[in-house]
């Protein structure tokens, strides 16, 4: 059956390789569900989506030293390594980009008071202290001022193309006032800074220790520098609960309306500006000086404690940069195969970050994946035989 030609064959690697990093990409998002063809979530946002992640701080094994010293220098902490091996291995880098950006744009045209430096330093596994054996280690984003500038931790997601989401965070914030932990939906084009797109979970540690505000970005007009108030939400979490306890921070991004719960209760929903186009995700604990973070004193810090984090999403294509119109298009079939295995992630869920099947179409579990196979591998032969 195989033509020995080179092109045939070379064809047929082509093929092979970009058929594998396809399938490797679609189960290695479907975390705890394999058998699931979309997972559900409950709530007024409810939904269904084709991708599932689930990440886990709470057991890591085997991390030294617990925490790492700061780093005082500028050039040191922009340039300083990962933490342990945790961060370098591909586990981690599959989802998360440590930042090491610095606000030096900012300070220059004063829009900034303090120089904000992110280090890979302040991004570390933590090992619990808490008497709660239901979790040994955590995650710690870490903020610091320091003599010259405020040393800064923020992570991003590799993925940039989620297109619609519903994203927990079990995490808690805690330390000096003047710092802002940041989880959010992240969007910026260039040129223009208010065609920025953001869906917002803010704590500010100068602010009530019950107070969480919401956003969809800009909350700002960007001609007058006027506050935009149908864009934010000022709420008191619920249950006489407070940011400095772990509570699940949930955010779902949806058509035309982002909405907020904590503890699985719903705390807020604006439809003024929900962001439209493809987006990543930012996790980030931070300060600058200026009115929204407050300053920090000198050698105070923060932390945002993280121990797990669950993401369901579908994407609006396969890896497309931002600028690409094909980002905008669905694959074709999305629709109509409608979902054969439903889990939730919600209800009747027993164990934390996995799923469970709420209606399985008959014999349909077995072939859950059919669909998701069919189209990459469809798409894949039409660019094959495109290109010969
Ligand atoms: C969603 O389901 C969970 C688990 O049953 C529950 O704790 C939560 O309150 C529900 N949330 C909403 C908004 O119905
Ligand atoms: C910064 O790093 C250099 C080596 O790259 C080291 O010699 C120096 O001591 C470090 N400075 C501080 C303040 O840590
Ligand atoms: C920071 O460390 C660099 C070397 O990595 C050195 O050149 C620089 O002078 C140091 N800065 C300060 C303020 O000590
Ligand atoms: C801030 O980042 C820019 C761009 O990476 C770099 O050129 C600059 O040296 C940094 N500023 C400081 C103070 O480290
Ligand atoms: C851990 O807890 C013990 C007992 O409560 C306390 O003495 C110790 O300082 C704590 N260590 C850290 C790093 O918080
Ligand atoms: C949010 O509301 C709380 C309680 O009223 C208040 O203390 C806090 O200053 C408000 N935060 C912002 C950013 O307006
Ligand atoms: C923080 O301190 C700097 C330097 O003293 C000052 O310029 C800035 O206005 C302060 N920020 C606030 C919110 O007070
Ligand atoms: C996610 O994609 C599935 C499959 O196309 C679709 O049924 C579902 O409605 C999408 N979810 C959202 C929130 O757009
Ligand atoms: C959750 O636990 C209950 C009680 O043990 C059990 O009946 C149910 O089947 C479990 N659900 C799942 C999805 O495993």
């Amino acid at each position: 059956m195989f033509t020995a030609s080179t092109s045939g064959l070379a064809s047929s690697i082509v093929v092979i390789i970009l058929l594998s990093s396809i399938l490797r990409l679609t189960f290695a998002q479907k975390d705890n569900g394999n058998e699931c063809s979309c997972f559900q979530t409950n709530g007024s946002s409810a939904g269904y989506f084709t991708f599932h992640r689930f990440l886990d701080y709470r057991n890591i094994p085997s991390i030294s030293p617990e925490v790492p010293a700061l780093i005082p220098n500028i050039t040191n902490a922009t340039n300083a390594i990962a933490t342990s091996d945790f961060f370098t291995n591909e586990a981690w880098r599959n989802d998360w980009a440590i930042q090491n950006w610095n606000n030096s744009d900012d300070v220059a045209s004063g829009d900034s008071p303090t120089l904000r430096v992110n280090s890979a330093n302040n991004v570390y596994i933590e090992k619990s202290n808490d008497t709660d054996p239901s979790y040994a280690t955590f995650l710690t984003l870490r903020t610091a001022r320091l003599p010259t500038f405020q040393s800064t931790g923020e992570i991003d997601s590799v993925e940039k193309n989620y297109r619609y989401l519903s994203a927990r965070f079990r995490a808690r914030v805690i330390g000096s006032p003047g710092a802002c932990a940041g989880i959010f939906t992240y969007r910026h084009t260039t040129p223009s800074p208010s065609s920025v797109q953001e869906a917002d979970i803010e704590i500010l540690t100068r602010g009530a220790r019950n107070a969480v505000q919401y956003t969809n970005q800009p909350s700002q007009d960007a001609q007058t520098g006027d506050d935009v108030p149908e864009a934010t939400r000022n709420v008191t979490i619920p249950q006489g609960r407070d940011w400095t306890a772990w509570n699940t921070y949930r955010v779902d991004w949806m058509p035309g309306m982002t909405s907020w719960y904590v503890n699985g209760v719903s705390v807020a929903d604006i439809g003024f500006q929900t962001p439209k186009d493809p987006a990543g995700l930012c996790v980030n604990i931070w300060s600058d000086g200026g009115v929204w973070t407050g300053n920090m004193s000198t050698y105070d810090e923060a932390f945002l404690q993280i121990q797990w984090v669950e993401v369901v999403f579908n994407t609006s294509g396969p890896y497309v940069g931002p600028t690409d119109k094909r980002g905008m298009v669905k694959r074709k079939g999305e629709k109509e195969k409608g979902c054969k295995v439903v889990c939730g992630i919600d209800e009747k869920v027993n164990i934390t970050g996995t799923p469970a099947v709420l209606s399985s179409r008959a014999g349909a579990a077995r072939n859950g994946n059919g669909s998701l196979v069919l189209v990459p591998l469809l798409l894949v032969i039409g660019l094959v035989f495109g290109y010969f």
